[in-house]
């Protein structure tokens, strides 16, 4: 789905479920075809986020999930609907860079409309609609329209203070939210070779 260079007139982007299939559970689940869409204004008039509802397979409909590469603490406000954060960080390896296969801690924070969350520096954070409706985030990270993107130039679907080359290498997370019995339950990911117990917690 092409929306052409995104602009300050032209602020609207989406995660498709090709995109999507690259960090799920499972590789080739059924999806939305659109899994969540992006309206970005930066940290002047902020970015929103509306995810769509359901499941891909049997996991629940989440961003990509990405590390910052800048120090800056993001905010996220709930102004619609619930969800599961995820955090985690990397542990730091004997050269001092983080290794991408080994966490020091993985959070998952329920929230609800109202709640407002702080992304810690460096930790890599995804947010996964776990409820029956729409859900939708206000945030402040910086936008930059005139720098190409990370991943493809022009499009802010993939901002230049975010690293998602990580996730997609260990297929996602430490941990996937699935539906299990109609709630959320929480599946190690394989891939990394350690998976500290989760630390749960609410907004
Ligand atoms: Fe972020």
């Amino acid at each position: 789905m092409k929306f052409g260079k995104n602009s300050a007139n032209n602020p609207l982007a989406v995660r498709t479920h090709e995109e999507m299939m690259e960090v799920l559970i499972s590789p080739e689940p059924t999806g939305p075809a659109i899994h969540y869409f992006m309206i970005r204004g930066g940290n002047e008039q902020g970015n929103i986020t509306i995810w769509q509802f359901g499941t891909a397979g049997d996991e629940y409909i989440k961003t990509y999930g990405h590390y910052h590469i800048s120090d800056f603490i993001e905010t996220y406000k709930v102004l619609w609907g619930e969800g599961i954060f995820l955090l985690q960080a990397r542990r730091l390896g004997p050269d001092k860079k983080p290794m991408d296969n080994e966490v020091e801690y993985v959070k998952a924070i329920y929230v609800k409309q109202g709640s407002v969350i702080k992304i810690p520096k460096y930790a890599g954070h995804l947010l996964a609609n776990t409820g029956n409706s729409w859900l939708m985030t206000i945030d402040d990270s910086p936008v930059n329209f005139k720098k190409p993107a990370r991943r493809k130039a022009g499009e802010v679907a993939w901002p230049e203070h975010a690293d998602y080359a990580p996730v997609k290498k260990m297929r996602g997370f430490a941990y996937y939210i699935v539906k299990k019995n109609g709630k959320p339950a929480f599946i190690k990911n394989p891939n990394y070779k350690n998976t500290p117990e989760i630390i749960i917690e609410n907004a």
